[in-house]
Parts: C-alpha cells; sequence; structure tokens
C-alpha cells in the first residue's frame, strides 16, 4: 500500500480524530437507516415513497451515511487529493456537531411528525453544509496545481450550498405549503439529483480519481473520461438547480447528468482494468458493486423519471437502486480507509523500529468478503422486493442489509482499537 503520497502530505493530514468523529457517526446512521428499512417495509412494498416516515429513513441513509461519509474523507483525504489539508480543522468539528444534531432532529422530527424539530434540524443541516462549504473553498483557494480533483471539489463546494436551500424551502411546505402533488414532486425530485450529482457523485468522481488508483495500485489508465464527467455532472447539476424551467430543462439536465456518471463508470472501469494486483480486496469488490448499481440507476431512470407519479412502484425501486448504490461505494470505502487511517498514525510511525502488521492484516479479509455480500445481496432483495411489492421480502432484505450493517460497523470499530502488542 503507497503510504507515500500521505506522508509527502504529513504535516497536513489531520488528527484522527477528525475523520474518525466523522466514520463513526456515519456507521451508527448506516445501521440505524438499514433497521428504519424493516420499519417502513410495508411502505416501500406499497411505493409510498413520500410518507414522512420513509422520508426520515431516506435521510437516515444520504444525509446520515452518505454525506457524512463525504465530510470524514474530505477531512482525511484532502492533502492526498489536493495536497492542502482542510483549512481550519476546528471548523470541521463545528459542522460536524451542526451536522449531527441537524440529522438527528431531522430524522426525529419527519418520523414524529412534528414540523418544529423538522425545521430545527433543517436549520441545523443548513449551518453544516454551509460551514464545510466554506472551508472547503478556503482550502481550494489556496491550492496552486488544479486538476480534475480541484475542479470536481469547486462544484461540490457549490451545490453543498444549494442542497440546504432546496431541502430548508421543502422542510418549510411540508406544514401546509404552497406546493403539493406534481409541483411537489418536481421539486422533491430536483432536490434530490442536486443533491446526489451535485455533491455525492462530483466528491466520488474527484476523490475516487485520487483513491481508485492509489487502492488498485493501478498505472498508466487514461484520465479523459474522468475529465468528461466532471463537467457533465456538473452541467447537469447547474441546469438542474435553477429555480426556473420546465419539462425540456430537466430532460437536458437529466442527459448530462446521466452521461456524466457513464463517463466516470468509463474512468472507474479503467482503473480496475489497469490495476497491477488482480485479486480485488473486499473494499474495492463493495465499490465495484456499488458502481454496477450506478449503472442499473442510470438506465432506469429516463423511465421512472418520466412515468413519475403515476407508477410509484417504479420511482420507488429507483430510488432504492441509487441510494443503494451509492451506499454500496461508500461502504467498501470505510473498508479502505478507515484500516489505512488506524495502519498510518498507529503502526506507520513504527516501521523499520520493530515488526508491524500490514494494513490488510488488521482485519478479517474472509469476514468482510462475507460481509459485503450480504449489503449486496440485502440491497438486490430491497429493490426486487420494492418492485414487485412484497413486503416481506422488503422487511427480509432490510434485515439482511442491517445485519450487514453492524458487521461492517463491529469489524471496523475492532480495527480502530487496534495497538501495537
Ligand atoms: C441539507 C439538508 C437537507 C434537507 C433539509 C432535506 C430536506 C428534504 C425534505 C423536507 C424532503 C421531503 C420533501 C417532501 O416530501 O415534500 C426531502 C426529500 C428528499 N431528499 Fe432531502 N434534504 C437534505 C439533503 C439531502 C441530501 C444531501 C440528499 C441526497 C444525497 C437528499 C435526498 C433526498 C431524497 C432522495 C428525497 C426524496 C425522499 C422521499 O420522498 O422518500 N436530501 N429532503
Amino acid at each position: 500500500m503507497p503510504v507515500v503520497g500521505v506522508a509527502a502530505a504529513g504535516a497536513d493530514v489531520p488528527a484522527p480524530a477528525l475523520p474518525g468523529e466523522h466514520f463513526a457517526a456515519a456507521l451508527v446512521s448506516f445501521v440505524l437507516g438499514a433497521l428504519g428499512l424493516a420499519l417502513v417495509a410495508s411502505d416501500l412494498a406499497r411505493g409510498l415513497f413520500f410518507l414522512p416516515r420513509v422520508v426520515a429513513v431516506v435521510h437516515l441513509f444520504t444525509l446520515g451515511w452518505i454525506v457524512t461519509s463525504i465530510f470524514g474523507a474530505l477531512c482525511q483525504f484532502l492533502p492526498v487529493a489536493v495536497g492542502r489539508g482542510l483549512r481550519w480543522a476546528w471548523a470541521a468539528h463545528v459542522s460536524f456537531a451542526a451536522h449531527v444534531v441537524g440529522v438527528g432532529c431531522f430524522v426525529a422530527g419527519m418520523a414524529s411528525g412534528r414540523p418544529a424539530l423538522v425545521l430545527v434540524g433543517s436549520a441545523g443541516l443548513a449551518a453544516a453544509f454551509v460551514g464545510f462549504a466554506v472551508n472547503l473553498a478556503a482550502t481550494l483557494a489556496g491550492v496552486r496545481e488544479r486538476g480534475l480533483t480541484w475542479w470536481a471539489l469547486c462544484g461540490a463546494a457549490i451545490f453543498l450550498v444549494v442542497t440546504p436551500a432546496y431541502g430548508v424551502v421543502l422542510a418549510l411546505n411540508l406544514d401546509g405549503g404552497q406546493l403539493v402533488g406534481a409541483s411537489r414532486f418536481t421539486v422533491v425530485a430536483a432536490h434530490a439529483h442536486v443533491a446526489i450529482v451535485g455533491v455525492v457523485l462530483l466528491v466520488m468522481v474527484g476523490v475516487a480519481h485520487r483513491l481508485l488508483p492509489m487502492f488498485l495500485l493501478s498505472h498508466g489508465a487514461s484520465e479523459r473520461a474522468g475529465a468528461a464527467a466532471v463537467a457533465l455532472l456538473f452541467s447537469g447539476a447547474a441546469l438542474l438547480a435553477l429555480p426556473v424551467g420546465g419539462g425540456v430543462t430537466h430532460a437536458v439536465a437529466g442527459a448530462l447528468a446521466a452521461a456524466g456518471v457513464v463517463a466516470f463508470l468509463i474512468q472507474a472501469a479503467t482503473f480496475f482494468r489497469h490495476r497491477r494486483r488482480k485479486a480485488i480486496d473486499p473494499g474495492m469488490r463493495l465499490a465495484a458493486a456499488g458502481l454496477i448499481g450506478l449503472a442499473a440507476a442510470v438506465a432506469l431512470a429516463p423511465l421512472a423519471l418520466s412515468r413519475g407519479l403515476s407508477d410509484f412502484g417504479l420511482l420507488s425501486t429507483y430510488f432504492a437502486v441509487l441510494l443503494g448504490a451509492l451506499s454500496l461505494f461508500v461502504a467498501g470505502h470505510h473498508y479502505k480507509i478507515i484500516p489505512f487511517l488506524v495502519w498510518y498514525h498507529r503502526f506507520g510511525p513504527l516501521v523499520g523500529t520493530r515488526k508491524v502488521p500490514r494494513i490488510a492484516e488488521l482485519y478479517s479479509e474472509r469476514v468482510a468478503h462475507v460481509d459485503g455480500a450480504l449489503l449486496a445481496l440485502g440491497w438486490l432483495g430491497l429493490c426486487v422486493g420494492i418492485y414487485t411489492g412484497q413486503a416481506e421480502v422488503v422487511r427480509g432484505a432490510a434485515v439482511a442489509l442491517a445485519l450487514g450493517a453492524a458487521v461492517e460497523a463491529i469489524v471496523l470499530a475492532r480495527v480502530a482499537r487496534r495497538r501495537i502488542a
């Protein structure tokens, strides 16, 4: 494992507590989200994705698991990704606290039907998103070498501000607002895709551009597809974020975003093809399952979004495929980043002075492989159960997913507690 990049960035690497607190909170949210899916299994099987309790569970995944993991990964890897650590580490702790309180209040408020708590949560989330965006922008402003990852993160910083604006408008609308029926759905769909394309996917493309070659020991791959992915995703999210424009604008934005995802998938496949080690470790295998899911979501999107409210089942299935795919990609990276983080801070400094374990020896690869299969099969079962309208299948799959999430959390918590004997 090449720790050279990180060693070179030595001074800027944050204390492990900063990424660590993000990853710990994210893993707790992953487990709670999967358990929540079991509780709303009947609603999902009937395609009632817009019910407040379902929206609560969705945001345990989107905000609690995916976005918190993204914040943590950026705290850890900005020195590798752009050669400079976050501008203000203290501010990242503050935005973390606002984010966690925001997620807690938002989810509890949605689940218990208390609009005031939803608004408090939305305000906390808005403060966290904007705070992190400012911290990220201040970091990027000081970077001289402005490559693909730099541009992707610049774009993400912009949509970290746009996303809460949509979120707060929707939260305000929940309590007797003007947006109802098709117009509400149009804004919800725009909000969800601006967040997913403009924040999640842009960060995934930017960071994966550094991490995938590093984790796969992949050299010599062309990077053109990655550059196209950043430009297409940014333009698609920007067009989608415009508060004006009808069906044509949304269709063009959707086409740009879909082309951006395809370009990213081509880039990722190129990295996998150029890898030096033929065997694929559990983390990268799970990430690959996520990428395959992303391809399925792109294929499903035109039909699901054009049918819209006339086919609740297909729409719910589409969101499950898309959010599940992103969740598997993130789960795979947790299996890579956390052992790396622990090794770098605990064992790295001892190299040459005594025998230290290799990163892959910090946890059981067999257990991680089985866990990966459990997560992937759980997600697959969830999508099939929602599409076929079978609540029992959805519930069983959600339990498998919760078990998979709990095993990952336990394995990584044990890694985090490893000390030199
Ligand atoms: C900044 C914080 C956010 C706030 C305050 C927020 C708020 C909301 C609200 C109130 C709804 C429900 C709207 C309705 O049913 O009328 C909603 C739906 C949704 N949001 Fe967010 N959101 C935020 C961030 C995100 C992020 C970052 C993502 C994705 C990565 C996301 C994905 C979604 C999805 C997929 C839906 C549709 C869920 C469903 O109907 O089941 N949200 N959001």
